[in-house]
């Protein structure tokens, strides 16, 4: 059975009081009022993944993650964190292919496979996020981009390996921008990645696959965003800033 999951993504977001009073709050009401059964994930900056493991460790359903990690174990590499350095100190998950490491970043879906194999040799979930810009919606190009992210980074894994991994479906014109995809605008594109995981894995592992949806999630969007067949939770970027609207996104599952 696939899992319904609510993903904050602070990105390089939050000082260290505030990390803390959002993990403090988001674990408080989780672990003693949250009657549901979605998962929570928080998805840090790595200098506070120590700090907001020591806030959630121990608390049944709500995860760590890393927002990025480096391809290779270990090494001359300033600047960045291994995936054993992520682990280590008490994540469970990371994020593969956001597209602000994409366009920002310039990595790509032939590095982005290696990310997701080192994250899947050291134990950690990937949480691959894929999705089309403005200009490839436009130009009609929105399923082959989505085609390509995902058979180019991720079709390489045996069906066991793939079945760890979650997947993000995020349009990159509706990241940061208040501009929601619809539900069935969303909906037509899990709908496909299913369908693209089924041709290649076969229909339990398509079906076993958690597929969120991320860009602009609010309170006011969430409800009708879940209540799509094929949408298994969120992956929410500034709505994961404020407890009170995070929590209400979490209700939304
Ligand atoms: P947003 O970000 O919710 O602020 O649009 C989502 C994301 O980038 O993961």
């Amino acid at each position: 059975m696939r899992k319904k999951i609510a993903a904050g993504n602070w990105k390089m977001n939050l000082l260290v009081d505030e990390a803390t009073s959002l993990a403090s709050a988001i674990t408080e009401w989780y672990s003693k009022q949250y009657q549901g059964e979605a998962e929570v994930i928080l998805a840090v900056p790595a200098p506070y993944l120590s700090l907001v493991h020591a806030i959630i460790g121990g608390h049944k359903g709500i995860y760590l993650a890393g927002q990025n990690v480096h391809q290779e174990a270990s090494g001359a590499y300033t600047g960045e964190n291994s995936a054993a350095m992520i682990a280590g100190v008490g994540a469970t998950h990371c994020l593969v292919g956001h597209s602000e490491r994409r366009q920002y970043f310039g990595e790509d879906n032939a590095l982005l496979a290696k990310k997701i194999d080192r994250l899947l040799a050291t134990g950690l979930v990937p949480i691959y996020c894929i999705g089309e810009s403005l200009q490839q919606r436009e130009a009609g190009q929105t399923l082959e981009v989505i085609r390509s992210q995902l058979s180019e980074g991720a079709f390489h894994l045996p069906a066991d390996a793939f079945g760890q991994l979650i997947v993000a479906y995020e349009p990159v014109w509706a990241i940061g921008t208040g501009v929601t995809a619809t539900p069935e605008q969303a909906q037509e594109v899990h709908a496909y990645i299913r369908s693209l995981i089924e041709g290649q894995y076969g229909p339990s592992v398509a079906a076993n696959t958690s597929v969120l949806y991320g860009g602009s999630v609010k309170p006011a969007n969430a409800a009708a965003l879940f209540a799509q067949p094929d949408i298994d939770g969120g992956l929410v970027g500034g709505a994961s800033l404020k407890a009170p609207d995070f929590i209400q996104i979490i209700q939304a599952l």
